[in-house]
């Protein structure tokens, strides 16, 4: 058995598995022998994304079509992947309102807050118990590089990231001693389906979802954070280090709304 099954499986659960990122995640866990539970909300592109996971990996997958912004469903989703013993946890799935906050509608935001936050903190808050009893396993929250500071244009979106950085900075510290690995992966621009329903040009270093996830399952078990790509990585540096706060938000701001084709908004 691959060392990652023992230490990662038999199960693990990718939120948002069924495309992009999380469908990278799920594969790259899946060629480490590792079983996998996806879930996603549309039933078709999971059992598609499942039964090539099925037909090239040679694991068990098995779909689970839920909507995680809903707190009675994350109920339902625990339940569903209670017989079997999850050894790793990607917190993938994500709602990103872009535009003036105040143009967007409530539920949005709340949706917003709810997915992004409520439910990875939960599926983190469930499994973690376990993991921490057997001495082993792990929990991946995908954040981005607009978490690293406010960004207009994404509001929302930027303060819910942030919240999964200091939660999975947190939850690291409280965990590394008891054998669980808790990472947050920090992306720049990836071309994903969502990325490209969102956004109106290819941003400056896009990655691959496929290095991204590869990047983000070498790095478990070797620190807090990871931020795939090296021009990404400058980037953060930059940005958290070398420039003033005010720029950061500025700089990051006009890269978003640009990549948005929202250039008209008013920057920091
Ligand atoms: N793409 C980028 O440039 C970029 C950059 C930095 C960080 N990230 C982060 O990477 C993660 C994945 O993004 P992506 O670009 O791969 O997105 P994507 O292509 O839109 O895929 C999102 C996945 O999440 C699922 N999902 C969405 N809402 C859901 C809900 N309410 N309940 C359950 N599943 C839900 C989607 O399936 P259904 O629609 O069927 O539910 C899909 O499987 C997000 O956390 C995002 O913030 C992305």
């Amino acid at each position: 058995m691959h060392q990652f099954a023992r230490r990662y499986g038999p199960w693990a659960l990718v939120a948002g598995g069924s495309q992009g990122l999380g469908a990278a995640f799920a594969d790259e866990i899946a060629r480490r022998g590792v079983n996998l539970l996806l879930v996603a909300r549309r039933l078709e592109p999971l059992e598609e994304t499942a039964a090539r996971l099925r037909r090239e990996r040679a694991v068990e997958v098995v779909p689970i079509a839920a909507d995680l912004a809903d707190l009675a469903t994350i109920d339902q989703v625990v339940s569903v992947a209670s017989p079997r013993q999850v050894g790793l946890v990607v917190a993938n799935a994500a709602l990103a309102p872009s535009g003036r906050f105040l143009d967007a509608e409530a539920s949005q935001v709340a949706s917003a807050v709810d997915l992004n936050c409520r439910a990875s903190a939960l599926l983190a808050h469930h499994f973690l118990p376990a993991m921490a009893g057997r001495g082993q396993g792990g929990i991946v929250f995908v954040s981005s590089l607009a978490g690293l500071q406010g960004v207009p244009a994404l509001a929302a979106y930027s303060a819910t990231k942030a919240f999964l950085i200091a939660l999975g900075e947190a939850l690291w510290a409280e965990h590394r001693h008891l054998g669980v690995d808790v990472l947050t992966v920090c992306p720049g621009a990836v071309s994903t389906p969502g990325y490209q329903l969102a956004a109106s040009r290819d941003a400056p270093g896009s990655t691959s979802p496929q290095e991204v996830a590869a990047t983000a399952i070498e790095a478990l078990g070797h620190g807090f954070r990871v931020v795939p790509g090296r021009l990404n990585q400058f980037t953060a540096f930059a940005l958290q280090r070398l420039a003033p706060r005010r720029a950061a938000i500025a700089i990051f701001g006009r890269a978003s709304a640009t990549a948005l084709g929202k250039d008209d908004h008013p920057q920091a």
